[in-house]
């Protein structure tokens, strides 16, 4: 039996801070309320020459560089993204040229904030079926260029950055099972509502959110997704090591914890000093926590995301 497993991660932000005390002199807004309810302290900006696979790929090379793996070696790509550097090419592509890969396939996915999720069992199949020996999986995402930075409602919660795995083939689990879901009929609570035609953006190319709607389905779904991992595993909560929810806000990590009964002590929150990443948001969490040396090898990982679409989404996977 092949399994995949994690032998590395990376990640990366751009070196620009936005506090929470910068935002104040941008929108009506305070350090106060931004701390009290999201638990935000700072989010990165990109520089105005940085793209999303700029980010990526110096996740990405961490994440090789910390498996021992030469980027020749990677014969696949997946970037998970919502905000990719152009139309097309795919971002995963881009990044394959800027690692100097010519081998393999290289594809983005949409499931924006569950993005990593689903890339990872994306991965994961590919890697369980034998026909990929090394695959890249990788978060990344400039988020901050769908703000519009006169709403207040929604530009004090997002951030840039990027995240990544190295997955190979493994005698025992590494990811031990993925859940996956989707319910398109969310639209309206939390969308990007705008495209490009005939050279120019139609619609409303920025982010609109119902925030309180988006808070109370993502700690159903974020409860739900990660019950339906336990249950497949046969575990308890209590067998799990760390938790790592989608870093969106911490009263959202919070109450799905509390829903959950998992101490706070065991839950990874990295959100104060990022902001919400998307897709990036759950493997910077992991390869934060790994370098700070809280997560530990052998440790089993609970991994549970929610985003736009809506999509939401578990692992169960084993360092
Ligand atoms: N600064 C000051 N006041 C603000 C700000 C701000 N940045 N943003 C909104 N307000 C005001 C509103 O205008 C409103 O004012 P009003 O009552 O005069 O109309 C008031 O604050 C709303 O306050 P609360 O109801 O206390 O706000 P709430 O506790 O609901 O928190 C929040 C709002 C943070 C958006 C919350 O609903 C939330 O966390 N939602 C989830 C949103 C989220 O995380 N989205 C991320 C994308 S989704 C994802 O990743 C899955």
């Amino acid at each position: 039996m092949i399994y995949s497993k994690i032998t590395g991660t990376g990640s990366d932000v751009p070196e620009k801070i936005l506090t929470n005390v910068d935002l104040e002199k941008i929108v009506d807004t305070s350090d106060d309320w931004i701390r009290s309810r999201t638990g935000i302290c700072q989010r990165h900006v990109r520089a105005e020459d940085e793209v999303t696979s700029d980010l990526a790929l110096r996740a990405a090379q961490r994440a090789l560089h910390a498996a021992g793996i030469a980027a020749e070696q990677v014969d696949l790509i997946i970037v998970a993204t919502t905000t990719p550097d152009m139309v097309f090419p795919s971002t995963a592509c881009i990044l394959q040229a800027k690692l100097g890969v010519t081998q393999g396939a290289a594809f983005d996915i949409q499931a924006v904030c569950t993005g990593f999720v689903y890339a990872l069992s994306i991965a994961d199949q590919f890697i369980r079926s034998g026909s990929v020996k090394c695959a890249l999986v990788v978060g990344a995402e400039t988020f901050t260029n769908l703000l519009d930075w006169n709403d207040r409602n929604t530009c004090v919660l997002f951030g840039d950055g990027a995240g990544a795995v190295v997955l190979q083939p493994a005698s025992e689990p590494g990811i031990y099972s993925t859940h996956l879901h989707a319910d398109g009929r969310h639209v309206d609570i939390l969308s990007v509502p705008g495209s490009i035609s005939a050279g120019a953006a139609v619609g409303s190319p920025t982010v609109q959110m119902d925030g309180g709607a988006v808070f109370k389905f993502a700690v159903k779904v974020l409860k739900q997704a990660s019950l339906e991992a336990l249950a497949t595993n046969h575990i308890s909560m209590d067998d799990v090591d760390w938790f790592i929810p989608h870093q969106a806000n911490v009263r959202i990590i919070e109450a799905t914890a509390a829903k959950l009964k998992m101490p706070m002590s065991r839950v990874i929150v990295t959100v104060a000093n990022h902001g919400n990443t998307s897709a990036a948001s759950i493997p910077m969490a992991l390869d934060i926590a790994l370098r700070d040396g809280r997560i530990k090898p052998g440790q089993k990982i609970l991994l549970a995301g929610v985003g736009g679409g809506f999509t939401w989404g578990s692992a169960l996977i084993q360092m």
